[in-house]
């Protein structure tokens, strides 16, 4: 089949539907239906999702919980989550409540720098270029001012900018790296648009002083190992008991050994930092913010030191527990989707309109919360227990099995190991 498509953008959205309803279903007016079905009936709130991307035909809900009882640096939040995973947000609940009782968790911002390059190829000699560098500099400043004079009533700015030489990496290949303080901005057009008048100076001054430079590209970038957050829980080892933690010596010791193995073996390293991020994202999306990007930056993180590893560390020492982890959050709560998206407006007054850094705060916790919970079920019941559990509603959902039915199902897969087909089957029966 050839779906190709000229003029697509150009569409209306009427359009752009019916040409896709007819090219890919069999049944073009139910696929409409479908699609027509997730419009919002405000129509300037659909239109204002509309416009949020380009070429779009409807919106793909995420469901947004809430996870509350979280205790951070002394004072309670209840954190929005949105996830499309089952589980997430009730681990992230029985965690919060499991450590409001032994301190809470505790977060503190680190640093909060980030970063942004001009990457150019200079052809001659080094010392020529860093003469013309350190001549330059200042312009780049000055440069820049109609840019940073908002940005520096608030406080922040650019910070410093250096000129790296990368001949190591590639021939004749130099950056500008600049440092910035977005403060409570996540950054990136500012970021960008400094970069870009960065590049026009480069340019312009190399011309007047007759050397070969050209420039690559400027562009943020979404690694920042000096903008990390470190969040933490902590208590003696004996607290650590409760209803499912018998014997908390035991427990703790193989909690520390299951974050030890996180720390020098990738493969569970993996799946270890992605639990952390089923809770990271999830806050991510539900502020308004780039997860892509918060994605990417974490990762090349956990990889610093040569080999992908754990993000969070756990020890005991003279008898106390501690676990933690330390991540690099870019993250924004002015500007962006923040002020337009009226759930993600919402979701900020819920956690009483944080700045950037105490929303750094809260996403750690929220991961390290989310990770002492995978951790606390793999070491001891595993996870399948309870996630068999959502997934025996989601195949009563999917039979939209009555409350009768709900009933027996339920009481019957109480004692008895749930799997698809063993679900299935007790349906069909109890419906012969
Ligand atoms: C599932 O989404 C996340 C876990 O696999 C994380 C982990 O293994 O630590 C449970």
């Amino acid at each position: 089949m050839n779906n190709a498509v000229a003029g697509f953008s150009k569409l209306s959205k009427k359009e752009k539907i019916n040409w896709i309803a007819k090219e890919f279903f069999s049944n073009p007016e139910e696929a409409q239906n479908i699609i027509r079905n997730y419009w919002n009936s405000d129509d300037k709130l659909q239109q204002l999702h509309d416009e949020f991307i380009e070429n779009t035909i409807t919106n793909l809900y995420i469901p947004l919980g809430v996870a509350p009882n979280f205790l951070i640096n002394g004072s309670y939040k209840t954190i929005p989550m949105a996830i499309e995973e089952s589980s997430v947000v009730a681990a992230a609940s029985k965690s919060a409540k499991y450590w409001a009782t032994r301190g809470g968790f505790k977060a503190t911002v680190m640093n909060t720098e980030k970063i942004g390059q001009v990457h150019f190829i200079f052809n001659g000699e080094v010392h020529t270029l860093e003469e013309f560098f350190s001549q330059i500099k200042p312009k780049f400043f000055s440069e820049t001012q109609s840019i940073t004079k908002n940005m520096q009533e608030r406080g922040g700015g650019i910070l410093d900018i250096q000129l790296k030489d990368k001949r190591n990496l590639l021939e004749n290949y130099y950056q500008l790296h600049a440092t910035f303080d977005t403060k409570d901005s996540m950054g990136a057009n500012f970021i960008n648009s400094c970069l870009e008048q960065f590049a026009k100076t480069l340019k312009k001054e190399a011309q007047n002083a007759g050397l070969d430079i050209e420039v690559i590209m400027s562009i943020l970038s979404n690694y920042v190992p000096n903008c990390v957050v470190r969040a933490e829980v902590s208590c003696p080892v004996e607290d650590l008991a409760e209803k499912h933690i018998q014997d908390p010596q035991e427990f703790a010791e193989r909690f520390v050994q299951a974050v030890q193995i996180a720390e020098v073996e990738p493969f569970r390293a993996v799946t270890h930092n992605k639990g952390i991020m089923n809770g990271v994202d999830a806050v991510i999306l539900a502020t308004g913010n780039d997860f892509r990007a918060v994605e990417a930056g974490v990762h090349a993180y956990a990889a610093r030191n040569g080999q992908y590893s754990s993000l969070s560390h756990a020890k005991i020492e003279n008898g106390t527990f501690t676990f933690w982890l330390e991540i690099p959050l870019a993250l924004g709560t002015v500007g962006g989707l923040t002020s337009l998206h009226p759930l993600v407006k919402l979701c900020l007054e819920m956690l009483e309109k944080p700045s950037a850094a105490e929303l750094m705060q809260i996403v750690a916790v929220a991961g390290l919360a989310q990770n002492f919970a995978a951790l606390r079920s793999l070491t001891t019941n595993g996870i399948q227990e309870g996630h068999m559990k959502m997934h025996l509603n989601n195949i009563i959902n999917q039979f939209e099995a009555n409350e009768e039915e709900r009933h027996l199902i339920r009481n019957h897969f109480k004692k008895t190991t749930v799997t698809h087909s063993a679900v299935v089957e007790f349906i069909e029966n109890l419906r012969k």
